[in-house]
């Protein structure tokens, strides 16, 4: 009798933006005049930028010829593309990071979900608390539930760390030394970041204690100021205890094309064992690769005329961020993150727990945002909202949401 992977019983009943979503169309069908405004999941609204549709059109166009069309792609993403990844993303800024060591996906959300796979179900996870719930879920279902193994004498869970007000939504270094550690910066929920000189302190204990950091760095466009890092790689000492996962979802408007990539250096290892075959074996065994087309159109991202357009997004969403920490700062709300991130991660007025204030702003506002307690415990009393929505719609739900206060 076959059984089940008893591990996803233990999971929360939905993902949590299913649940929003859910939630969002039972309102929807009950107040069918309601004009609803999404902020709630950190989906782009944008339409894709002139340089990646052409690359794209013309890929096509390829396709439908004897002589230019491609079938698979090779394992690790087309040359073209790594090219341009390892010269503008990392070598223009000080890092040296080959092309052969990015594996191209189709988003970062696999990634990193995925990578967990090539270590032993028998590590001990450390995340921030809020968090991306990608990564605790993902290491639940793999079984590491937090059960000690009297096998192997370790304990295969979680670390949860604070990141609260008091320590500005910042993790301090764990004193039980955890395996593998995900850090995402700019972070997704609080939308805050991590200055070099910090980075480079969990750059040093991973590495003085054989820990991996996973870098979720699907964010990184979003940095406006100095001194905060874009890639770990920045960091003296990351080539040999870091992977870091990128995306081109939020930085292209690609959250439907879907492309991504992850940095495994070659001297990364772990118990003794080299991790870029590893992922490259898994790599090449699950996975054929992302389209071409996509590939193409991901390339010509990192075009003059490409780069400028992304540019001119992201310049959009972060005025939207602007508007939002503007418009809820004079509304009295207690704002965080939202200046080199587009999340805005704002205090529950009167004490509300997050899914209170998740249903008073969907009825007295229809305004959608993200509770924060669906991150972690320490986002209780905490809500997100993204400055992903169209500009019009982004003053339309301040307005709301300033009246309501
Ligand atoms: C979010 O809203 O946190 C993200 O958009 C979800 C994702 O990237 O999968």
């Amino acid at each position: 009798m076959a059984t089940i992977n008893k591990n996803y019983l233990k999971l929360q009943g939905s993902y949590l933006f299913s649940t929003i979503a859910r939630k969002v169309k039972e309102y929807s069908e009950q107040h069918p005049d309601a004009e609803i405004i999404r902020l709630g999941i950190g989906d782009v609204t944008q339409p894709l930028a002139p340089a990646m549709t052409y690359a794209l059109h013309r890929a096509v166009d390829e396709m439908g010829n004897e002589k230019t069309f491609r079938g698979y792609a090779p394992d690790l993403g087309y040359e073209f593309l790594r090219r341009a990844i390892a010269e503008k993303d990392f070598k223009k800024r000080g890092c040296n990071i080959e092309p052969d060591e990015i594996f191209v996906s189709d988003g970062a959300k696999g990634d990193c979900s995925n990578i967990q796979e090539i270590f032993g179900t028998d590590n001990t996870i450390a995340v921030c608390d809020p968090v991306y719930p990608v990564y605790v879920d993902s290491n639940v279902m793999a079984g590491r539930t937090g059960e000690y193994d009297s096998v192997t004498q370790r304990f295969a869970g979680v670390i949860y760390m604070p990141c609260t007000e008091e320590n500005l939504f910042l993790p301090e270094l764990p004193s039980k030394v955890p395996d593998l550690i995900y850090l995402c910066f700019p972070n997704n929920p609080t939308g805050t970041v991590m200055k070099k000189d910090r980075l480079q302190k969990w750059v040093d204990y991973a590495n003085e204690h054989g820990s991996i950091i996973l870098f979720d760095a699907a964010y990184e466009s979003y940095i406006s100021e100095e001194d905060v890092p874009h890639s770990i790689y920045e960091c003296d000492g990351a080539r040999t205890c870091a992977i870091e996962m990128r995306s081109f979802s939020k930085t292209a408007g690609f959250t439907g094309l879907r492309l991504g990539y992850t940095v495994i250096p070659r001297e990364l290892e772990a118990g003794g064992e080299k991790l870029w075959p590893l992922w490259a074996r898994r790599h090449g065994t699950k996975y054929n690769g992302a389209p071409y087309i996509v590939q193409r159109a991901g390339e010509a991202v990192y075009t003059d005329e490409g780069r400028r357009q992304v540019e001119e997004q992201i310049a959009y969403y972060m005025g939207n961020a602007k508007i939002i920490l503007n418009g809820l700062n004079k509304a009295g709300y207690e704002v965080f993150g939202g200046v080199n991130a587009p999340y805005i991660w704002l205090k529950t007025p009167d004490d509300m727990t997050s899914w209170e204030f998740f249903d008073y702003l969907l009825d007295k506002a229809n305004v959608v945002g993200t509770p924060g307690s669906g991150f972690g415990p320490s986002g209780e009393h905490f809500f997100r909202l993204t400055a992903f929505g169209n500009r019009e719609n982004t003053i339309r739900a301040i307005e709301r949401i300033s009246k309501i206060h």
